[in-house]
């Protein structure tokens, strides 16, 4: 699975964002492999009306729905979308609203993604039950050194321990993962697929980057 966060970077939102999802949406079909895709959140009514392949949310704030200016419940979104990212590293929560997401997730039938930034947090967060943990070291976010070279120590005794609190819980890795061989050497310390952004949004020919990645499945 190659999950591509779009996050907040000025190629991704509006029309182009439409157009990267759709690339994504070609090179899913014809690989045959499975890319997610998570839009801006102004985007997610959008792209979910116009592409087949899974539409997951960034971010969805712990709060019911009501008084809550400015919050993105996840009632308002549900419709357009299959999972969320929970506790992204640029969107960190509580522990206590990690898990009210969780729970909210599997009530209304979408997958949790709770992403975590080391081993004890991973650990931690794996007795919540979520579907995946995303375990992404912050210092090489956005950079050019893939954390399965960087720390492949990170992402191995990761799905050491989340297995061993959680045999359930599936991991994903990411952090600077750019390549087909990144994913490759993802899969091998035992994650199910990766989650990347900059390597794929800001890329001056995303197709060719999305092809090279799914290349590594
Ligand atoms: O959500 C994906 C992420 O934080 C990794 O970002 O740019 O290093 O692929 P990037």
């Amino acid at each position: 699975m190659i999950i591509v966060n779009f996050k907040a970077y000025p190629e991704s939102f509006g029309e182009k964002g439409l157009k990267l999802a759709k690339i994504c949406e070609k090179v899913a079909k014809e690989s045959k492999k499975e890319i997610i895709v998570c839009p801006q959140t102004p985007d997610l009514c959008l792209v979910s009306k116009e592409v087949s392949i899974p539409v997951f949310s960034q971010h969805i704030d712990p709060v019911e729905q009501g008084s809550k200016t400015g919050h993105i419940t996840l009632e308002s979104v549900k419709s357009y979308i299959s999972g969320t990212l929970i506790n992204h590293s640029e969107k960190r929560m509580k522990i206590a609203d990690i898990d009210y997401l969780v729970k909210k997730c599997r009530k209304f039938g979408l997958t949790s993604i709770v992403c975590t930034n080391n081993i004890d947090v991973s650990m931690a967060c794996s007795l919540l039950n979520p579907d995946y943990i995303a375990i992404e070291p912050p210092e090489l976010i956005g950079g050019d050194i893939s954390v399965t070279s960087a720390s492949p120590e990170i992402v191995e005794n990761s799905v050491k321990n989340i297995k061993k609190i959680n045999p359930k819980v599936k991991v994903l890795c990411g952090a600077g993962v750019k390549t087909g061989k990144d994913v490759k050497k993802a899969l091998e310390l035992g994650t199910e697929g990766v989650l990347l952004a900059s390597g794929v949004v800001k890329a001056e020919n995303p197709e060719k980057v999305l092809r090279d990645l799914v290349d590594g499945i």
